[in-house]
């Protein structure tokens, strides 16, 4: 299907270099008065000012879609999310309003360990249901593409079961998924006397099976006191790199411990959280390849000091943006709530928090030759805001569903306006 958008007050094309941007380059949103869009089989034809679009020689073959003077822009790519889950965690939540930490919560028996559970006696069927759900409200709140990763299983089968619900759901579509391995979330309870049997397990057995089947594209760790140390997670990356899994990890997020560097030198395609990075971390990072994806959704919920974002994008890091939607830290699905945060709190300005949320959210996962910007050739995933300037995304916050949302040249959501 051949769509013209056209009569958007400001189009953001994130064009640009293919790759994440850092620095001062993450100030430029590609911005286009007055702009239009032409998408055909899923892919965008042309994006930019109205006549040249209208120009080209198959605009006039397509159907109009008016933006109605509203903010047009790629859709989020949320590169950071634990969306497979049986159910909240609001004891978890009480206790935690009640002023006890993480940490004791999860010696409780709450915390990871509790969703564990839950997901084990879940059956797939179940567990497809619920990401289904979840799924919807990704794409009403203009997200398009979503990485999700198994870790609440944390056996060989019930990892399996948690990726094969990613999988069901990714190809049945229309939200795109990207799986991440995650069995070094925690040890489970019943290995908690042999952590060795448990990373032997991980990169012996799981790791291998999760690649036989094609069931991820990453593996991450929790390299944090408590669960996986630097040495572990090191295993881990390596055995991965040997089934063909690129890591990631959730790096110096409750304490510093060295994961980020060592990380960066098993060449991590995003190191996400990074609370309690350093100033050598800093510099680290504005050298590496690797996209600092920043969570502060989970520091919002935990009432935790927020990472340096500043500080980061100041140095030339390249910084994303994303959810961390999950039971225990961030039970938000909406990037717009995410873009709120990054601005008031970490003093992002509007166009770094969009760019982080779209072109670097597309690099935290792999996929910045072809999504997460408004250019020939790219998926034609995008969304209309219910404002006419891109400022006003960060500006209002809450009950931010899209106007419409696209995805691969489908209409997959459109709201209803209420008008009296
Ligand atoms: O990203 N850090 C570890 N994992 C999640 C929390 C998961 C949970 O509490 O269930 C996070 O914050
Ligand atoms: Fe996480």
């Amino acid at each position: 299907m051949r769509h013209l958008i056209i009569n958007c007050s400001q189009l953001l094309t994130m064009a640009g270099p293919a790759r994440a941007r850092r620095g001062a380059e993450m100030r430029s949103v590609g911005l286009v008065p007055e702009g239009a869009v032409l998408v055909d089989g899923g892919k965008i034809l042309a994006a930019g000012p109205r006549g040249l679009v209208q120009a080209h020689e198959l605009a006039s073959s397509a159907r109009l879609i008016d933006a109605g003077g509203r903010v047009v822009l790629p859709g989020f790519v949320d590169s950071h999310t634990h969306p497979v889950f049986a159910g909240p965690r609001l004891k978890d939540f009480e206790s935690r309003l009640q002023g006890k930490g993480y940490a004791d919560i999860a010696a409780e028996g709450g915390g990871i360990l509790s969703t564990v559970a839950g997901v084990r006696a879940a059956g797939r069927d179940s567990l497809v249901a619920g990401l289904r759900r979840w799924a919807g409200r990704f794409l009403e709140c203009g997200t398009t593409t979503v990485e999700a990763k198994s870790g609440y299983g944390l056996d060989l089968d019930s990892e399996l079961k948690m990726l094969r619900a990613i999988k069901a759901v990714g190809e049945a579509g229309p939200l795109e998924l990207v799986a991440t391995f995650l069995g070094a979330h925690a040890v489970p309870g019943e290995m908690k006397g042999d952590r060795e049997g448990y990373d032997e397990s991980l990169c012996a057995e799981m790791l291998p099976a999760v690649a036989r089947e094609k069931l991820a594209v990453f593996v991450d760790a929790f390299c944090e006191k408590g669960f996986f140390t630097v040495e572990e997670t090191r295993r881990v990356f390596r055995a991965a790199a040997a089934a063909g899994l690129k890591p990631k990890i959730h790096a110096e997020q409750l304490s510093r411990s060295g994961s980020l560097a060592m990380a960066l030198e098993a060449g991590a395609v995003s190191a996400d959280h990074l609370d309690c990075v350093d100033d050598s971390d800093l510099a680290r990072l504005a050298k590496a390849g690797t996209v600092a994806a920043l969570v502060p959704g989970s520091n919002y919920f935990l009432a935790k000091p927020y990472p340096p974002a500043r500080r980061l994008i100041d140095a030339g890091a390249a910084v994303a943006l994303a959810t961390d939607f999950n039971p225990g830290s961030c039970p938000c699905w909406d990037m717009r709530m995410i873009l709120s945060i990054a601005c008031t709190q970490m003093r992002m300005t509007p166009e770094e928090a969009l760019v982080a949320a779209t072109i670097n959210g597309a690099a935290a996962l792999g996929l910045e030759r072809s999504h997460g910007s408004l250019e020939p050739g790219r998926a034609a995933d995008l969304v209309c805001w219910e404002a006419e300037d891109y400022r006003e995304l960060p500006y209002y916050f809450g009950a931010t569903r899209a106007a419409w949302t696209m995805k691969r040249g489908v209409m997959v959501h459109s709201g209803r306006e209420y008008r009296l």
